[in-house]
């Protein structure tokens, strides 16, 4: 619940986000320096091997926090999975508007600073774009943004989504339509961040004119010369893309909502996709990404979901050893 005494959050100026070789905490993807990306995709290689092997000990002093303030299946499942799989253990809470002191008023200030006396690492989903930053503001441990508010960020998303796609295919060149509710969607944004560090990709942001992606990305984008086009038809660029990266969009939300369904993935629109493309979708779905769409070969989704675990052990590896 927002407090009338926190001053109103306002987007970070992406360009003047600093990048680092070295993570405290993980709150905006655009943190991430390439090598500092491609040690990350590394350690997530290694991981699949660890979780092949059956997991490891290795971090078996370890404690990690969950604070949801938001429902979730897969970001607090795969963060309590992947601890556990490293030799750690987790405390968590699901429901932290309903069963923290939060009901009695207690900002997430004053829960950070009482829970990482008791965690080395603490994972926040959080209402307000800007609710993790808070966390991070006065934690003396590493903090991860595991989604915040609408129009915030979801930077473990991204790199989850990114590391799918690197595993199929060079990132450099690529041609990426991101499709759905742009202007709210927190992984759309931040792996818009992830993408402008390769070289030669371009973005599609297909969207009802309503929904568009917001300002702040696309002009992060201008100032890097990243190539990009603000389109509302799919069928216009979906034969062009490698990579189709669908995401919610709630009939609630745009204005003719009759035409919800052109911004959907079915049947027909496989047929205009390129034979080798690649489908994403952070998932939850709902009416934009039809059941059918599961049996094609091009449907990554639930293996995106999978690598979440690998990507997510890689990440609380770095920031464990880098701030042990
Ligand atoms: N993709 C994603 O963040 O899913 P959850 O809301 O289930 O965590």
């Amino acid at each position: 619940m927002a407090s009338s005494n926190v001053t109103a959050w306002k987007p970070a100026d992406a360009s003047r986000v600093p990048e680092t070789s070295k993570l405290k905490h993980l709150i905006e993807s655009q943190q991430f320096t390439l090598p500092l990306l491609m040690e990350l995709f590394q350690r997530t290689r290694g991981m699949e091997r660890v979780v092949a092997r059956g997991g490891t000990l290795e971090y078996q002093n370890k404690i990690l926090a969950n604070l949801f303030y938001q429902p979730s299946t897969r970001t607090r499942f795969c963060f309590e999975s992947a601890m556990y799989r490293l030799g750690g253990k987790v405390l968590s809470t699901e429901q932290a508007s309903a069963f923290s002191s939060e009901v009695a008023g207690e900002q997430v200030e004053d829960s950070i600073r009482i829970i990482a006396n008791y965690s080395d690492v603490i994972v926040v989903r959080h209402p307000q774009a800007g609710g993790a930053q808070r966390a991070a503001d006065v934690s003396p441990i590493p903090v991860i943004n595991a989604g915040d508010g609408e129009g915030g960020q979801h930077p473990t998303q991204a790199l989850l989504d990114l590391y799918t796609i690197y595993r199929e295919r060079p990132l450099t060149g690529l041609s990426v339509a991101m499709i759905g509710e742009l202007d709210r969607g927190r992984t759309a944004r931040s792996l818009a961040y992830l993408l402008a560090k390769f070289d030669r990709v371009k973005i599609f942001f297909v969207a009802p004119q309503e929904l568009q992606m917001k300002p702040d990305i696309l002009d992060y984008l201008d100032e890097r010369g990243v190539r990009y086009e603000l389109e509302s038809d799919v069928e216009a660029v979906i034969g062009e893309a490698d990579v189709i990266y669908q995401t919610r969009i709630r009939p609630e939300r745009v204005s003719d909502t009759h035409g919800v369904k052109r911004y959907g993935i079915d049947s027909a629109l496989l047929a205009k996709m390129k034979s080798d493309a690649l489908i994403l979708h952070p998932l939850p779905r709902t009416v934009e990404l039809d059941k059918s769409v599961d049996q094609d070969p091009r449907a990554l989704y639930f293996r995106q979901a999978a690598n979440g675990l690998y990507v997510r052990m890689a990440l609380l590896t770095m920031l464990l050893d880098q701030n042990s």
